[in-house]
């Protein structure tokens, strides 16, 4: 069982969160800074500017007590030196060690849908393969294995880490080959971790069909009918989640602290 202790939130944290410029990483970002102590440090990755400029101003307004950092970088490329340049920078420039935090949290959120208009039978191209799989795990694998040189074992008193997983993880869907297989292949990545690391907090969240433009692209570009009108459907029904449910229900996974190190949590377990 993950040994947070009821006390997840309220520490002084050091947090870094992917794919945070929108969607579920921009809320994670502001919700998740609100429950910080105060000289938290946030760092907050994606490629828009403008997008990780507005999330800092979120944050900011949600506690003006933690510092935040952006850095525009394009994940698909997995550089592991710019990768420990960034982490270090971000501590060295706010005049902090790793050592001043009690907890290290890293939210690996980003992703892409990848082409949803292609069927697995016609994935010929190892060029496209090679595309999806640097962002959604070469780069993931690559910039959770700097963070953990920055924050090792006994840095500080909790170290979680975060995988953005989903159902697509363990269920196929029609059309998303890419999207399915690069989940799958990311959340037994994390799996492997937890195994590995006993004192890391691994957790695979997945946070159920939730209104972004990532569930858009694949409304607007899938190939398959049946999935299209499934989607389609969470839309029209209002089913489908919004940010902030989401948001609000990973805050209570983390704070109940009561996941196997590397199990799989969706929005809809009990
Ligand atoms: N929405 C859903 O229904 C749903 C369901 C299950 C799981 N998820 C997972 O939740 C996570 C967030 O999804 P979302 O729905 O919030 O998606 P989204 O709205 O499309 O946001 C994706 C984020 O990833 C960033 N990103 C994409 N390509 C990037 C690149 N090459 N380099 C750096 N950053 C990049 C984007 O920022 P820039 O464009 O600024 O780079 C953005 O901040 C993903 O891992 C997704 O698979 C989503």
């Amino acid at each position: 069982m993950a040994d947070l202790k009821k006390r997840f939130w309220g520490q002084r944290t050091y947090c870094l969160i992917t794919g945070a410029s929108r969607g579920i990483g921009q809320k994670f970002a502001t919700e998740f800074s609100r429950r910080f102590a105060a000289n938290s440090l946030l760092v907050l990755m994606a490629r828009s500017e403008s997008g990780l400029v507005q999330t800092k101003e979120l944050v900011t307004n949600a506690n003006a007590g933690v510092t935040t950092k952006i850095y525009s970088v394009d994940l698909s490329k997995p550089d592991p030196e710019l990768f420990l340049n960034m982490i270090q920078t971000s501590l060295t420039d706010s005049g902090y060690n790793p050592a001043d935090f009690a907890v290290s949290l890293i939210v690996h959120n980003v992703g892409s849908v990848g082409d949803v208009s292609e069927v697995t039978s016609n994935m010929s191209c190892p060029e496209k393969w090679q595309e999806y799989f640097s962002l959604n795990l070469f780069s993931v694998a690559c910039l959770n294995s700097q963070f953990l040189k920055v924050f090792p074992e006994g840095s500080v008193k909790q170290r979680t880490v975060v995988n953005v997983t989903s159902l697509c993880a363990t269920k196929p869907f029609k059309s998303m080959g890419y999207y399915c297989t690069g989940k799958a292949s990311r959340e037994m990545f994390f799996r492997v971790l937890a195994e590995e690391n006993p004192s890391l907090n691994v957790l695979n969240y997945a946070p159920g069909p939730v209104d972004t433009d990532m569930l858009l692209e694949v409304i607007s570009s899938t190939g398959d009918a049946d999935i299209k009108e499934m989607f389609v459907n969470l839309k029209k029904t209002e089913t489908i989640l919004t940010v902030d449910q989401t948001t609000e229900r990973i805050i209570k996974v983390l704070e109940n602290g009561k996941f196997e190190s590397g199990q799989h949590v969706d929005y809809y377990d009990e």
